[in-house]
């Protein structure tokens, strides 16, 4: 069976790939990560207007620093949408305008199986089969329906301490990867009469996203089965993130993630960021917002102080002060400084820097 780097040949084992974080993961850094032989994925997140500047600015940098190995037909990065929020329609008219598509696109968050599916041919169909579809899901029974649906490619496997959005009912990789592993290889192996997945031409493939932060991450996903990683979390700290830095300080001096971080939908509420379909909240560091929500302080009064936060600049991050969101997930004590992102995923891989 081919590996998942055969597939994106400027690739390097093991696998590792940039999630794609909404307004964070902007063209230097998925440049950067696809150069150093990982797959960046570029956020266009829930707002598909910005996604043709930013591919025309990953063209111009991939002008001047070409990525050895990467094919003349596809982009070597991929896009991330989320997909209640996105406008299919908008994002098969950016991507059927390129010459070369990106080589995959990454869909997350369907309001319906349908939303998934009606995404995943579109995509397809705008990208002629060039941009292979990853789904991200964080259960077995979200794995399954996007097989009927989508027939994914790749499943990004997204467990239970991955920042940002995702489910509240998850679990965590260590039992997340073996058991969505098996569940999909057994239904492929069950449509084709029995047997396992290694008689089809291309059984879908498995990366693993959530708390993994450091080299040790990487082989612990490794040994649980999966294909490659994909993590945010840790690109929070590299050079090339669009973030400002009271958020980027807050990531590097939190520690103890999973008593310090938590999921949420206080700092959707605050921050106006709202139509995430049931089941699904924001993990971030906890902070005097969401400590004042379940202290029962009321909305008004909660947005109110936080919008006072937000015109204090990188102050509203500081102790004492802290209201502005920090979306991190619990692995947020292992990122202890800022490096280039080509850096992380080299040490990710185990090269020594
Ligand atoms: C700040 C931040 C923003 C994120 N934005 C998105 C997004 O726009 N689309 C998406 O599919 N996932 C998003 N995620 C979730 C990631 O896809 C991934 O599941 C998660 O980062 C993995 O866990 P880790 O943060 O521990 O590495 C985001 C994560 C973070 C931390």
């Amino acid at each position: 069976m081919a590996s998942i780097t055969a597939s994106y040949p400027w690739t390097t084992a093991p696998l590792i790939a940039g999630a794609p974080m909404r307004l964070i993961s902007g063209p230097s850094l998925v440049h950067a990560i696809s150069a150093a032989g990982g797959i960046g994925f570029l956020a266009a997140g829930t707002d598909v207007s910005t996604l043709s500047e930013n591919l025309s600015a990953f063209k111009s940098l991939l002008s001047t620093s070409p990525i050895p190995g990467a094919p003349s037909d596809v982009l070597p990065i991929g896009v991330g949408f989320i997909l209640w929020g996105a406008d299919l329609k908008l994002a098969v008219k950016a991507l059927s305008e390129l010459p070369e598509p990106p080589a995959a696109v990454w869909l997350f968050a369907p309001s319906s199986s349908e939303e998934l599916g009606s995404w995943a041919n579109g995509i397809r169909s705008a990208t002629k089969n060039k941009s292979k579809i990853w789904v991200q899901a964080s259960c077995v029974a979200d794995a399954i329906e996007a097989i009927k649906v989508a027939n994914p490619d790749v499943f990004v496997i997204q467990g239970a301490d991955a920042g940002g959005h995702g489910r509240y009912a998850s679990a965590g990789l260590i039992s997340l990867v073996p058991e969505l592993i098996d569940a999909v290889r057994e239904y492929y192996g069950n449509l084709n009469g029995g047997g396992d997945t290694s008689s089809f031409p291309s059984p879908p493939k498995f990366v693993a996203a959530g708390g993994i932060a450091d080299e040790r991450g990487v082989n612990a996903i490794l040994a649980l089965g999966a294909d490659g990683a994909a993590l945010g979390t840790r690109f929070l700290a590299a050079e090339e993130a669009v973030i400002r830095k009271g958020y980027q300080d807050a990531v590097l001096k939190a520690e103890d993630g999973g008593n310090n971080t938590i999921r949420t939908d206080v700092y959707d509420k605050l921050r106006g960021t709202i139509g995430w379909p049931e089941g699904y909240g924001g993990r971030g560091v906890i902070n005097l917002s969401y400590v004042d929500a379940i202290k029962g302080v009321s909305f008004e009064e909660n947005e109110k102080l936080y919008k006072v936060a937000e015109g204090a600049g990188d102050k509203g991050w500081e102790e004492g002060n802290a209201r502005m969101t920090t979306y991190a997930g619990t692995a947020v004590g292992l990122v202890k400084k800022v490096a280039k992102a080509g850096d992380i995923v080299r040490e990710l891989r185990g090269q020594r820097i």
